[in-house]
C-alpha cells in the first residue's frame, strides 16, 4: 500500500502529523514527533516572549474528547526557531512547520518579522484562532481584521504561510473568509482549531472541569469531526486550487484520516489522540488507513483525495 503524499515541492511519507499545542512544547517532545511515524510537525503555537499560560487545571480527557483551555503556554519564538533552525541544517529536506501566534497586530508582524530574517525556510502556520486567551477574541471571526493582517503580513513576509482557522459555522462565513483568503498568496489554511468555549460540568461535583475562564475552554476530539470535515470540504471547495487545505479535528482512527482526505485535506493532524496515546498513535492510525484502502480497492492516497460524493 503507497501512502506517500506531496505537500507543496515536499514529498513525504504519509500524511499524518500533530496539531500544534499537543507534544511539541519541548525540544525533547518535538525530537520523539521526528523520530515517530508522523510525515511532519509542527512547533506549540509560540508568542514573541515565552508565557506560562492559564492556571490548572487546563485540560481534561473526557469520553468523547477533550477541553482545553491551554492559555497558550510556550517557550517563546526564539526557542521553537533556533530548534527549526538546527533542524534543518540536520536535515534541509525534512518538512517542518512553526506555529506563532499574536497578542496583538504589532506582536505577529514582529515575529513574522523574525522568521523572515531567520535560516528557517519551512512553513509558518499564523494561529488566527485561539480561543483560550482570557480577554483576546478569536481573531479569525473578525474578518475586517484578519484581512488588513494579511495585507500588512505580505508586504514584507515571502516565505510559505498557512492560517489556522477556527471554526464556521454558517455559510455565508466560508464564503466571506475564502473570498479574503484567495487575495493573498497563502499556501494553505489549517480547518479547524477547537471549537471555542465549550463547557463541560462535572456532576458529582457540580464545578466546571477546568479551571480558567470559568470553566469555558475548547472542545477537541471525536465530538468535533462533524465539524472539522464540514469546515475542510467547505473551504476545499471555495479556496484557490493551489491553497492546500489541512484538516484538523476529530481524528480517533484509520477511518477519520480517511474521511478528512476525501473531504479535500492534504494532510491530517492529530490532537486529542495523540495526547492520549502518544506519538505510537501514528503508526495504529496509518495501518488502519491502510487496511481501509486495501478494502476499498485504492492503491494510492491520491485516487480517492477531495473526491467526496454528495446525494
Ligand atoms: C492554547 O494554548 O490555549 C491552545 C492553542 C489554541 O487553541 O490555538
Amino acid at each position: 500500500m503507497n501512502l506517500a503524499t506531496n505537500f507543496f515541492d515536499y514529498p513525504l511519507e504519509n500524511c499524518l502529523m500533530n496539531a500544534s499545542g499537543v507534544h511539541c512544547m519541548e525540544v525533547s517532545q518535538l525530537e520523539e514527533l521526528a523520530a515517530s511515524m508522523a510525515a511532519t510537525y509542527v512547533t506549540k503555537t509560540a508568542t514573541m516572549a515565552p508565557r506560562l499560560g492559564n492556571p490548572e487545571p487546563r485540560y481534561r480527557d473526557l469520553p468523547q474528547g477533550s477541553i482545553n483551555s491551554m492559555g497558550l503556554p510556550n517557550h517563546g519564538l526564539p526557542y521553537y526557531l533556533a530548534y527549526l533552525e538546527k533542524a534543518a541544517e540536520k536535515e534541509p529536506q525534512q518538512l517542518i512547520f512553526c506555529s506563532l501566534v499574536g497578542m496583538t497586530t504589532s506582536e505577529i508582524f514582529a515575529e513574522l518579522k523574525m522568521v523572515q530574517e531567520s535560516s528557517f525556510n519551512g512553513f509558518t502556520e499564523l494561529n488566527l484562532s485561539c480561543p483560550n486567551v482570557p480577554g483576546k477574541p478569536q481573531v479569525a471571526y473578525d474578518f475586517a481584521l484578519t484581512d488588513k493582517i494579511l495585507a500588512e503580513a505580505f508586504t514584507f513576509f515571502k516565505k510559505p504561510l498557512g492560517i489556522k482557522l477556527p471554526p464556521y459555522f454558517d455559510l455565508a462565513h466560508f464564503d466571506e473568509m475564502a473570498e479574503i483568503l484567495n487575495r493573498y498568496p497563502i499556501k494553505y489554511v489549517n480547518c479547524i482549531n477547537s471549537i471555542g468555549n465549550g463547557l463541560v460540568v462535572d456532576l458529582a461535583t457540580e464545578a466546571a472541569v477546568i479551571k480558567p475562564k470559568g470553566g469555558f475552554g475548547g472542545l477537541g476530539g471525536a465530538m468535533v469531526k462533524a465539524t472539522a470535515l464540514a469546515n475542510v470540504r467547505a473551504f476545499r471547495e471555495r479556496l484557490r486550487p493551489d491553497i492546500a487545505v489541512i484538516g484538523t479535528g476529530g481524528v480517533t482512527s484509520g477511518a477519520d484520516v480517511f474521511e478528512h482526505l476525501l473531504c479535500g485535506a492534504s494532510l491530517v493532524q492529530v490532537g486529542t489522540q495523540l495526547h492520549q496515546e502518544g506519538p505510537a498513535v501514528f503508526q495504529r492510525l496509518l495501518t488502519e488507513l491502510a487496511a481501509i484502502m486495501k478494502e476499498k480497492g485504492y492503491q494510492s492516497i491520491a485516487e480517492f483525495q477531495g473526491k467526496l460524493q454528495t446525494l
